[in-house]
């Protein structure tokens, strides 16, 4: 598929997340994996509560694995990536901490309106992609 431009996508609701947990969603088009997560922490870009509410791509910028399986809400993490180890600062950008991967993970646009968090856009290419609206 194929949008003009990045849609508003509901995600959950502000109170449905708790700290450490993930929530994961397709954006902006189907079969685009990422997750949303709580930190302990205010996080560049985050929302809610703390303002440590972020979402980023679930495919690790190296090789396209999914990273969103150790997220570490303290530190503000996600990785080591299973396949070769990267780690990305969620409270960051999603940096490269550590590891091959070169460019950082990208992050949602999110947006809170009336208890609810939004996605409205991305920042940074979804590993594998030449545009994330193609
Ligand atoms: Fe994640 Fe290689 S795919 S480090």
């Amino acid at each position: 598929g194929r949008i003009e431009r990045y849609p508003r996508l509901r995600i959950a609701a502000v109170d449905e997340i708790d700290v450490g947990e993930t929530v994961e969603f397709e954006y902006p088009l189907d079969g685009s994996g990422n997750f949303l997560t709580r930190l302990t922490e205010d996080a560049d870009a985050g929302v809610g509560p703390e303002e440590g509410i972020v979402a980023f791509s679930n495919l690790c910028t190296h090789m396209g694995c999914a990273v969103s399986g150790n997220v570490d809400a303290e530190r503000g993490t996600a990785g080591p990536c299973p396949c070769h180890y990267t780690s990305f600062d969620l409270s960051k950008g999603g940096l490269v901490v550590v590891g091959p991967a070169t460019t950082d993970l990208p992050q949602v646009r999110l947006d809170v309106a009336d208890g609810d968090v939004f996605a409205t856009g991305m920042d940074g290419l979804v590993h594998g992609r030449r545009n994330n609206l193609a």
